[in-house]
C-alpha cells in the first residue's frame, strides 16, 4: 500500500501537528440581551445558559469578555415600549443605545463593541423594518431609519453596527449618513446572507418577539446558493467592513463560497436553534457538550469564516485553551 492517510493520526502528538484549523478565542463574538425592564438576569428557558440581562450587567458582562479574551461582544436589547415605528431604536436613551455607551466605556479597546442594528426588537409588529399603509415591510423608508438608528449607535460608542434587517440597500445608506455625520470610523458588519430560517426560534423568546407571520419577504430563502454570494457581494461593494453568513451550520456551503469569494472578513452567525439543539441533545446525554460545541466551532472556520458569533463564546474560550 502507498497511502497510509491514518499514518497522521496515530498521537495525539502527530494530530496536533498536522491539524488544519486552530480555533482562537480572538475571533469569538458572544451576543447579549439587555431587557429594560430587568433588574436581576432572568434565564431563557429556551437557550441553556443564556440569560436576559439588566443594564446594570453590562460592565460585568464586559469583564468576562476581556478576561476570556474573546474578540467582541454583540448587544441586543428589548425595551419597555415598542410602537410602529420602532422609535426607541434612535433614542440616545433607548435601551439597545444606553447599553452600548455602557459596554463601550467599560471596553476601552480591549474589546470590539457591536450592536444589532435592526427594528424588530422596536417595533410593536415585530418586522424588521416599517410598514406601509398595505401592511408590507417598506424598503426605502426603512432604510431612513436605520440611518438615524446608526447614527444614534455610533455617537453611542459601537465600534460594528451589525447590519441584520436584510433592507435592499442598507450597507450603502447607513454608510453614507455615519460619513456625513463624521463617523467615518465606525464599521460596519452586513449580515450579507442571512436565511428565513427556522433556528431562530429561541431567539425570537430571548427579544420577546411580537412577530406574526414571517420574513420570508427579506430573508433569504434557504433553498438559494447563488444569491447569498450576491448578497454579500452586493454589501461589500456598498462598504461593508465584514460580511456574515447565518445561520452557519446548515448553511456551510455558503460560509465556503462567501469565503472564496471575499475580499472583506466573512463571519458566520451560530444562531440561537443551532445552540440549543446542541444543549438539548446533551441535556439528554446524547450528546457530548463540550464537543459538540468544539466541533461546531471548527467547522464553521474550517469552512472559512473567520469571526464567528456564538453564544458559547466564553465557554468556547475556556475550553480552546485546553486543547
Ligand atoms: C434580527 C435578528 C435575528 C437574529 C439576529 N438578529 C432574528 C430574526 O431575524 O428573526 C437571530 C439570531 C439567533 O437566532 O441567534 N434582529
Amino acid at each position: 500500500m502507498q497511502h497510509r492517510p491514518r499514518r497522521l493520526r496515530t498521537t495525539p502528538a502527530m494530530r496536533r501537528l498536522v491539524r488544519e484549523v486552530r480555533p482562537h478565542a480572538a475571533e469569538l463574538v458572544l451576543p447579549v440581551f439587555i431587557h429594560e425592564d430587568l433588574a436581576e438576569s432572568r434565564p431563557i428557558a429556551s437557550l441553556p445558559g443564556v440569560s436576559q440581562h439588566p443594564l446594570s450587567a453590562v460592565p460585568e458582562l464586559v469583564a468576562a469578555c476581556v478576561a476570556a479574551r474573546i474578540g467582541g461582544i454583540m448587544l441586543f436589547a428589548i425595551p419597555s415600549v415598542r410602537d410602529a415605528e420602532g422609535s426607541g431604536a434612535c433614542a440616545a436613551d433607548g435601551i439597545l443605545n444606553r447599553a452600548i455607551a455602557s459596554a463601550a466605556e467599560a471596553s476601552g479597546e480591549r474589546l470590539v463593541v457591536m450592536a444589532d442594528l435592526c427594528l424588530d426588537e422596536f417595533t410593536d409588529h415585530g418586522h424588521c423594518g416599517v410598514l406601509a399603509a398595505d401592511g408590507s415591510v417598506d424598503n426605502d423608508a426603512t432604510l431612513e431609519v436605520y440611518a438615524q438608528m446608526g447614527v444614534a449607535q455610533a455617537r453611542a460608542g459601537a465600534h460594528v453596527l451589525g447590519l441584520s434587517g436584510m433592507m435592499d440597500g442598507q450597507t450603502a445608506a447607513v454608510r453614507a449618513e455615519l460619513d456625513a455625520a463624521g463617523l467615518t470610523d465606525v464599521s460596519l458588519l452586513a449580515y450579507a446572507a442571512k436565511y428565513a430560517s427556522a433556528f431562530y426560534g429561541p431567539f425570537r423568546d430571548a427579544v420577546e418577539s411580537q412577530l406574526e407571520g414571517d420574513r420570508r419577504t427579506y430573508q433569504m430563502d434557504p433553498a438559494n446558493g447563488r444569491e447569498g454570494l450576491r448578497e454579500a457581494e452586493l454589501d461589500a461593494l456598498e462598504g461593508a467592513d465584514i460580511v456574515m453568513v447565518k445561520p452557519a451550520l446548515p448553511y456551510l456551503d455558503v460560509v465556503a463560497e462567501v469565503a472564496a469569494e471575499s475580499r472583506v472578513p466573512v463571519a458566520a452567525y451560530h444562531v440561537s436553534g443551532e445552540y440549543a439543539q446542541i444543549e438539548a441533545a446533551a441535556a439528554n446525554g446524547w450528546i457530548d457538550r463540550r464537543a459538540a460545541h468544539l466541533e461546531a466551532l471548527t467547522s464553521m472556520r474550517r469552512a472559512g469564516a473567520d469571526i464567528v458569533v456564538t453564544y458559547a463564546a466564553l465557554e468556547l474560550a475556556a475550553w480552546l485553551e485546553d486543547l
